[in-house]
């Protein structure tokens, strides 16, 4: 660290010569180079020291192509057991898990408990969200490996995030809690276009969870994608489509008369900040009709607006297709994806399968800012 002085005559810089942390673990002394000493704030200087790191564009992530299930099984950065993610409590599989969702943006956890009434999922949310406290009873994966199922704590501070469908969600209708919502496209045998979840939320949670409890009888791979990757492609490759998508406003909205919900939000396909892609927001499902901008009344003018954006969601689409962005997982019983929502999308092939023999996930939802939380705990700079 260093800072410059300067006078009317001179400009002398000035270097730390030492510092120390004081005993209050919340201010730091430094002691410079002309032997002036002071005192400064811990988070201050974290915080500087962070929008530095920023500016400089030390982004680290790794934007991922081509990858392939077996790719991910075999991969110790991206995959992990549930027991190493769960039930370690040196905390090393929870430090694993984060790291491959700061990096990746995915996770796999394979074996996870399918006959507990999600009582493992929710373990997963509390491992990889909240604030990780040890005292029992507030901590619903302290519960979890002391025995007990629970899926939420009245007092707690970990766990799933509570949505329109509930903390723990299934795509059977027959294990979805009765009064969620059923309303969403993943109710269905269709095929699901690459997309991430909520983009009618103001602020769309930051980690999906799918624990596959029962496969299809026949289709219905799961499809992931790194949008950061494909946001990256579409800038260096079509230049003038990514300023569009990262521009122009879209709304999206979820209503489901039958269980009182009426959400909508706005925001870019792609967002960025200072140059840098800090998250996606994509589904044409719920997407509503594009309005030009305010004020546009020239039909010309209209016209260019909507056949630019057309270009430009087309061009996004057709990269979103490319096999090289598209990572295909058979996944089995027991086997959750974990998927960082603001930066990767998830689909699905279309499937069939009988009523006897149902084809079951079921998840939960972590928030972007107990996410963001976590990252920061393990030291990442988000
Ligand atoms: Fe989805």
């Amino acid at each position: 660290m260093e800072s410059e002085q300067s006078s009317a005559a001179s400009r002398t810089r000035v270097t730390m010569k030492e510092y120390a942390i004081q005993s209050d673990n919340a201010h730091c002394e430094i002691l410079w180079s002309d032997n002036v000493r002071t005192t400064h704030d811990l988070a201050t200087l974290e915080h500087f020291y962070r929008r530095w790191n920023y500016q400089l564009n030390m982004d680290d992530r790794k934007r991922w192509t081509d990858l392939s299930e077996d790719d991910v099984r075999r991969s110790v950065d991206m995959s992990i057991s549930f027991d190493a993610l769960i039930m370690d409590q040196s905390g090393a599989g929870m430090t694993r898990g984060l790291a491959a969702l700061y990096y990746y943006g995915i996770l796999l956890i394979t074996e996870t408990p399918v006959d507990d009434d999600g009582a493992g999922i929710a373990a997963i949310g509390a491992a990889l969200g909240g604030g990780n406290i040890k005292l029992p009873s507030n901590s619903i994966l302290s519960t979890y490996q002391a025995g007990k199922k629970d899926l939420v704590l009245t007092t707690g501070t970990d766990g799933p995030m509570r949505t329109l469908y509930g903390s723990v969600w299934a795509t059977s209708s027959g294990a979805q809690p009765q009064g969620t919502s059923v309303a969403d496209s993943a109710y269905g045998s269709d095929g699901l276009p690459l997309h991430t979840d909520f983009t009618y939320q103001t602020d769309p949670p930051g980690l999906q969870i799918f624990t596959m409890v029962q496969p299809a009888l026949e289709g219905g791979e799961s499809v992931f994608g790194d949008g950061f990757a494909v946001a990256e492609a579409l800038r260096s490759q079509n230049p003038d489509a990514f300023d569009i998508l990262s521009k122009t406003i879209r709304t999206y909205h979820s209503k489901d008369e039958l269980t009182g919900w009426n959400l909508r939000a706005s925001g870019p396909i792609i967002k960025v900040d200072r140059g840098r892609i800090v998250s996606i927001r994509h589904n044409d499902l719920d997407r509503l009709p594009d309005l030009p901008p305010d004020g546009t009344k020239d039909s010309q003018e209209i016209d260019a607006f909507y056949d630019k954006l057309h270009d430009a969601h087309l061009a996004w689409n057709s990269l979103l297709a490319q096999d090289k962005y598209r990572l295909v997982m058979k996944l089995r019983p027991g086997d959750t994806m974990v998927v960082a929502n603001q930066r990767c999308f998830h689909g699905r092939k279309s499937f069939s399968s009988s009523t006897s023999h149902p084809r079951i996930v079921m998840g939960c939802y972590v928030s972007q800012d107990e996410l963001s939380s976590r990252f920061r705990m393990e030291g990442f700079n988000v």
